[in-house]
């Protein structure tokens, strides 16, 4: 089975090139991101401090999620809801960044993301796919670029869906992400030694995918 692992910070535009390479390539397209978020949105309606480790990991028993993977798109069913749009909001971004550092948490998906790796052909991403979930990937890409060009990026997706929103507030919401996903203790942020580095700060979404499929087609 071939894995390819795509790492890096959120915003660095790592799904909407990830889902269109799978695509491209034939493979189930992994977003385990979505696993965190939804976590994080049972724990919003939940009403629990998401930053508070016992009350999320409490939570946990009574989740039950469903991953439908596609080529090139992905499902998520929590307790038999579909999700899947519902937890792309921002406000279930900082949640899923929150309870992501719950080492509870973490074990709680492990499993299963390993589980979806083990019988198909996958292109995973997240934040540790390199690092901790499969560490024998047959590819490892680190795709990044600095906070502002990802600010610039997300701001312009946002005004573009007609949602107010100003450059300086997404720029610190991306710092704050950033700063919680590789400062936590359990498998935090970083590039995997093998992996590969790709920047995309200063190429556009055109040039990004070119480089990032034919990373993955040397390799492959
Ligand atoms: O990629 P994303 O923005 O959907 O991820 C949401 C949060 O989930 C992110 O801030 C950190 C966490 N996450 C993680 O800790 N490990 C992963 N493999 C994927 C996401």
């Amino acid at each position: 089975m071939i894995s390819i692992a795509i790492d890096g910070p959120s915003g660095a535009g790592k799904s909407s090139l990830a889902k269109r390479l799978a695509a491209e390539l034939g493979y189930v397209y992994v977003d385990t991101g979505a696993m965190y978020r939804a976590i994080g949105l049972y724990a919003l309606r939940a009403g629990r401090n998401t930053k508070d480790a016992a009350a999320v990991a409490a939570l946990l028993p009574d989740i039950r999620l469903d991953i439908r993977p596609g080529t090139g798109s992905q499902q998520i069913l929590l307790n038999g809801e579909d999700v899947t749009e519902a937890v792309r909001a921002e406000a279930v971004g900082m949640a899923a960044s929150d309870v992501s550092a719950h080492p509870a948490v973490r074990d709680y998906l492990l499993a299963t993301q390993r589980g979806l790796a083990e019988s198909r052909n996958v292109l995973m991403d997240g934040r540790d796919i390199g690092t901790v979930v499969l560490p024998h990937a047959t590819v490892k890409i680190y795709l990044t670029a600095t906070p502002e060009a990802r600010a610039r990026r997300r701001l312009a997706e946002l005004l573009a869906k007609g949602q107010p929103a100003d450059y300086d507030t997404v720029l610190a919401d991306i710092r704050l992400r950033d700063d919680q996903d590789t400062h936590r203790a359990v498998a935090p942020l970083r590039r995997a030694e093998d992996a590969v580095l790709l920047d995309t700060s200063d190429i556009g979404i055109e040039e990004s995918y070119a480089l990032l499929k034919k990373t993955v087609q040397d390799r492959i």
